[in-house]
Parts: structure tokens; sequence; C-alpha cells
């Protein structure tokens, strides 16, 4: 492990988990390796962007509810069968490659798995991810196929903001977008900005857009920009699906969104011998 930097505490908790609290003139974050999972981001006013249950497990082997998990090298369910949801690596500990200092004062964490860490149908692929944390907060997958066959590959940075109400916000930047409804299979037009008031789950197509998520009880908004995803998952589970969900407080609905940088659908990115690809996102308030 390669730590250079003043402005990192690196600690041990839960279950052997590793953290890393990062703190800079503009922000703070929680960082675990186990995932390459962000838990938290605050600004320079303090503001806490990201959302985790009270429920959540911090268990290994499990995966973290809330956060920014990373769902790969699958969206979703596996299309084999006992497979867990969202790939393996929100639940396997990525190695730490770098924690360093930026002359700019950002820090910069940088985690890697290898592909021995994955099942053996999955062992020719591996993965960098790199963190920057400042005035925003900055991810970058990149993934690589290191074999001589091409590969299928869909994604997710899977962020879930925290929110005074779901009855308080709006999400502008995917109006006019065609979206995959997964609660009925259907394809529907986004006429305006989004409201949530039921369940929702949606796979929204084509789109390049800046998200902006606008809550009328805070001061600022936040803005999701993103590179290498041409689809963004909305998704709430509302109340049914709540109490379904072990590791999700019954009313912890109405504290979360998920805005999620992906490679779904029709945006599944074919891998070709020996390439890689990016998916990338900044998170900033305003
Ligand atoms: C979303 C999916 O990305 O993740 C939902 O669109 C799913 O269908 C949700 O319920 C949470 O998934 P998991 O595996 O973390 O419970």
């Amino acid at each position: 492990m390669n730590i250079q930097s003043k402005n990192v505490i690196v600690s041990f908790d839960k279950g052997d988990m590793q953290f890393f609290e990062v703190k800079t003139a503009n922000s703070t974050a929680l960082i675990t390796n186990y995932g390459a999972h962000v838990l938290s981001f605050k600004d320079a006013q303090n503001h806490e962007v990201l959302w985790v249950s009270e429920e959540s497990y911090f268990e290994k082997g499990k995966p973290i509810r809330g956060g920014i998990p990373v769902c790969w090298p699958y969206f979703g369910a596996s299309i084999v069968a006992n497979e867990p949801a969202h790939g393996y690596a929100r639940i396997i500990d990525w190695e730490v490659e770098e924690v360093c200092d930026l002359a700019n004062g950002e820090v910069k964490l940088v985690f890697s798995l290898r592909g021995s860490k994955l099942p053996v149908n999955y062992q020719m692929l591996s993965a960098t991810m790199e963190i920057i944390v400042g005035k925003t907060l900055k991810m970058k997958l990149t993934s690589y196929n290191n074999s001589t066959k091409e590969l299928k590959l869909t994604q997710a940075l899977h962020s879930y903001f925290n929110v005074s109400d779901i009855a308080n916000i709006k999400v502008t930047g995917l109006e006019n977008t065609t979206y995959f409804n997964s609660l009925d299979g259907s394809e529907y037009l986004q006429n305006s900005e989004i409201t949530i008031n039921e369940e929702v789950d949606r796979v929204y197509l084509n789109t390049d857009k800046t998200c902006t998520l606008v809550d009328s009880a805070k001061t600022y908004k936040l803005e999701i920009a993103k590179s290498g995803s041409l689809s963004t998952v909305v998704w709430n589970p509302w109340i049914a699906k709540a109490q379904r969900m072990v590791d999700f407080g019954d009313e912890e609905y109405h504290n979360m969104i998920c805005i999620e940088t992906t490679n779904a659908k029709s945006d599944a990115r074919i891998l070709m011998a020996n390439s890689n690809t990016v998916i990338a996102l900044e998170i900033s308030t305003k």
C-alpha cells in the first residue's frame, strides 16, 4: 500500500473493513476499499451529499446499502443462476494502489481489482478505480479485457443521494428522454422534470446529460456530470419494496434517491480483445 497523504486517516472497523477518511480544504469524504466504495462526501459547507441506510450491512460478502456502490461486471441480475445482483465488485476488497495529495489540494485514491479475485468466468477482466476528492467528487472506473475474445460489460456507479424528503425533490436533465421502465418492461418518454410519488425504477436511454437534483428544503443543488455513459438509472423503492429489503429501513425511501451513472440496457459496452473502457462521474454542489 502506497499512502503518501497528509490528508488521509486510515482506520479499520466494522468487521475488518478498511476506511479512508479524507479531508481537503473544500470537502471531506469517507471511502473504503471494500467495493472501492465512497460512503460520504461533504462539501466545504459540510453538506452531506450521499445517503447510507441505518440498516446497511457492513459485512464482508454483503453489499453496503448506500453511498456509491460499484456494480460490475454486470448491472442488475446476472444471466447466470445464483450469481449476486449487480456483480462482484461491491462485495470484494480492492487492492489499494495509491493514496496521495495532488498539487492543487485534491486527494487521489486508486484501487484495483484483479481478475484472480473474481469467479473463473470473469477472470479475464480487471478494473481500476480512481477517486479524486476536492471541491467536487470525481470517480473514474476503467475496465480491462485481458483476453483475446470480445466481452460484454454492463456497470454502474450506483449513487445514493441524501434528500430532505422525496416529496421535495425534482431531477432535471432527463426531459425529452426515453426510459425503460423496469417495473413493467415498457418504454416511455419523460416529458418534464422528474418528481417521485411512487416506486420508480427506470433506465433513461441514450443520454449523456448532466442531472441536477433540486431539493426545495436545501440551499444548494447537486450536479451529477458523467462521461462514458449513455444511460442513467433513477431508482426509489417506495413503500412495499422498502419493506421487503432487509438492509433498508421501512421509512428510508423518504430520504434517498438513486441517480446512477450506468452502462445498462442498449448502452452495454462491447470490450474488444485487450482493450479497456472508462466510465466516470463528477458530483458537485452549486
Ligand atoms: C437499482 C435497480 O439500480 O438497484 C433496482 O434498478 C434495484 O432494480 C436497486 O432494486 C438495488 O439493488 P440491490 O441489489 O442493491 O438491492
